[in-house]
This record gives C-alpha cells, sequence and structure tokens, in this order.
C-alpha cells in the first residue's frame, strides 16, 4: 500500500507504532519496523542520553530498515537533558522522530538540519495546524478513544479526523482506537494516510512487558479504562485497577483542591513495576478503548500481515461489492 505516510518514511504499510513508555524498546520497535512499518523507541524511558544512544544501537542491530524515536515533552519542573536526547537521536542516524506533550518549535530546526522528519502528535485540529505551521513533516492525530493522553477536547475519531482532514496539507495518521484492518480503512476513508497504534502493539509476542499486562488488555472490554488527573487539565486514559479507582475516589473528595502530589502514590514511578514486575495493581497506566477489540496476541509480524490482507480484502471485495456500476 502506498500512502504519503509510507513515502515520508521510506516503509512498506502505513503503521506506525507509537511512543510507549516502558514498552517502547529495541524489541518491539525493531520488530514493527522489520514487519514492514514504523517502530518507535521511546526515549524517556532511557534514563540518559548515552542509554538512550545503546537503545539505538540496539534498535540497529536487528533491524535495517528506518524506525524513530519518540520525545515526549512533559509538564514538569525539571525538564530532562533533551538536548542530549536529541543529540543521541542524530548521532545515532535516526531519521524520524514522533515528539508529543508540547510544542516541539523549538527543537525542529536542529532535526531537520540533521535530515530528520518530524511527526507530531496532537489531540485537535488547532495543534495540528499549528505543527503544520511550525514545520512539522506529518502529524499524528490522537482521537478521545486513545490509550494515554487523549487532551482535553474530548472529540472522538470520526469527527476529528475528517476535520483535520478538511484542515490540513501535511500527511497525517489516525491514532486512538485502531487495532485491525477494518481501523486502517475506516482511517484512509476519513482522510489520514496510515495508522499510529499503541496499545494493540502491547499484546504482542515481541513487546518486552511482563505477560500479565499482555493479559490484562486481552481480558479487557472497551468499558474498562478509566480518565484520571483530569482535575489537573492531564487527562489520562488507563486501565481501570484498585489504584485508578482510589486516585478517583480521590479526585472526587478533593475536588478543585487536587494537587499532583496527592496522587503521587497512584501515578509517580510506577511503569517499570507494571510492566517489568507484572505488578498489575501498582498504579495507572495507559490503555486505550480499543482493548475491546484486542482478543489475542500475535507476532507483530502475523499482526501487520493480517492487517494487510484485511484491508485488502475489505477495500477489494467488501466496498467494491458495494458499487454497482
Ligand atoms: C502504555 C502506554 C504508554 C504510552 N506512553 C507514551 C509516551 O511515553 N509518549 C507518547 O507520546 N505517547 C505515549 N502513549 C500513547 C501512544 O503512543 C499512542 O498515541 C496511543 O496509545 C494511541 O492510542 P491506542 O492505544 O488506542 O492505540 C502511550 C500509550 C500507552 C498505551
Amino acid at each position: 500500500m502506498k500512502t504519503r505516510i509510507t513515502e515520508l518514511f521510506g516503509i512498506e504499510h502505513p503503521i506506525i507504532q507509537g511512543g510507549m513508555h516502558f514498552v517502547g524498546f529495541a524489541e518491539l520497535a525493531a520488530a514493527v519496523s522489520n514487519a514492514g512499518g514504523l517502530g518507535i523507541i521511546t526515549g524517556l524511558t532511557q534514563k540518559t542520553p548515552e542509554l538512550l544512544a545503546n537503545e539505538i544501537r540496539r534498535c540497529r542491530e536487528m533491524t535495517d530498515k528506518p524506525f524513530g524515536v519518540n520525545l515526549t515533552f512533559l509538564p514538569v519542573v525539571k525538564a530532562p537533558d533533551y538536548p542530549g536526547y536529541i543529540r543521541a537521536i542524530v548521532e545515532g542516524g535516526v531519521k524520524i522522530v514522533e515528539t508529543a506533550g508540547n510544542n516541539p518549535q523549538k527543537w525542529l530546526p536542529g532535526l531537520h538540519e540533521a535530515g530528520v522528519k518530524v511527526i507530531h502528535k496532537c489531540t485537535s485540529v488547532r495543534h495540528s495546524l499549528k505543527a503544520e505551521a511550525i514545520g512539522c513533516d506529518a502529524v499524528s492525530v490522537d482521537g478521545f478513544e486513545c490509550g494515554g493522553h487523549p487532551g482535553e477536547d474530548d472529540i472522538p475519531n470520526f469527527i476529528l479526523l475528517p476535520r483535520a482532514a478538511e484542515a490540513l496539507k501535511i500527511p497525517f495518521v489516525a491514532s486512538g482506537g485502531m487495532a485491525d484492518g477494518r481501523s486502517l480503512v475506516a482511517a484512509l476513508a476519513l482522510g489520514a494516510d496510515g495508522m499510529n497504534m499503541g496499545t494493540r502493539f502491547i499484546a504482542t509476542k515481541e513487546a518486552p512487558v511482563h505477560e500479565k499486562v499482555k493479559q490484562a488488555i486481552v481480558a479487557a472490554s472497551e468499558l474498562d479504562t478509566r480518565l484520571v488527573m483530569r482535575p489537573l487539565r492531564n487527562t489520562e486514559r488507563v486501565l481501570t485497577n484498585a489504584a485508578v479507582e482510589r486516585l478517583l475516589e480521590k479526585e472526587r473528595t478533593l475536588g478543585a483542591d487536587l494537587k499532583f502530589e496527592d496522587i503521587m502514590a497512584e501515578v509517580a514511578g510506577v511503569y517499570p513495576r507494571i510492566m517489568m514486575d507484572g505488578d498489575m495493581e501498582a498504579g495507572a497506566w495507559s490503555c486505550g478503548m480499543v482493548a475491546g477489540l484486542i482478543h489475542d496476541v500475535p507476532t507483530v509480524q502475523q499482526l501487520i500481515d493480517r492487517i494487510m490482507a484485511e484491508a485488502d480484502g475489505l477495500i477489494r471485495q467488501r466496498l467494491a461489492g458495494f458499487l454497482t456500476a
């Protein structure tokens, strides 16, 4: 399949694996790229730029296909060493960066000078237009359904994607709620040039996370996610568990007085305990409503092959069959 996204990134299929904290290690990124998609290493999961440089080297040993690095700009007082991470990306020869969380304008000149293409993740049309205006090469449009941070507008992809298509000139991928060939064909029909998946890629053989995380996704239905941290305007969609219900109770009780410190126990530094140790009640972890569409744990190659075969069948048979011509 050829779209503006496959052309831009030099990949075979218009499928991207979004950056995921403590999931996006070299093993998963390389598996996605080897299967013809675009794998992405999560920059900040690596504690230092040196560790990121090492992760990039490891990924390159596992694939000769293009892969990217996610750089998430966090709402924190003490910023991570972003210049150091960018140096590691450029010196590591990585040509694609997925930015997220905040306006990446400050970092674009350096990245573009090094021949790096930037796809910025946005949850609204206005942020997507801003990304286009500052020179991003593409955007990843994340609907309300998405795992992680859906923003504060709550516009689902059935509206957000065609709105983005109306407004944008640069290519964009649909993100949030994408799982299979149906998602890909729908995304293309709504005007996107491909799709980005998070949650679906966690439930794959190669995702280097605890088996219990994969089983939790397979067991979950579309009703099992919750929105947390909305009072802090840092909304995150997570899979519900005891810690999440405790957190939501604090939000209800404290109301407008809620501060980040009140919910630290449920959100700060919990990812390694969940993703590595399989301690499923350790805290809140991002998960999309799409969990309701995930029923198995295939290899990444099987998943991507299945998506592309299903999309092909949908376009050639189901959709073409509706045209009586
Ligand atoms: C466990 C998990 C961790 C994530 N961590 C990040 C992150 O660190 N940075 C980021 O930009 N997006 C992060 N995301 C968002 C994904 O890259 C992607 O945009 C999102 O999962 C798409 O929605 P979906 O889960 O419905 O496919 C995360 C998502 C999940 C499920």
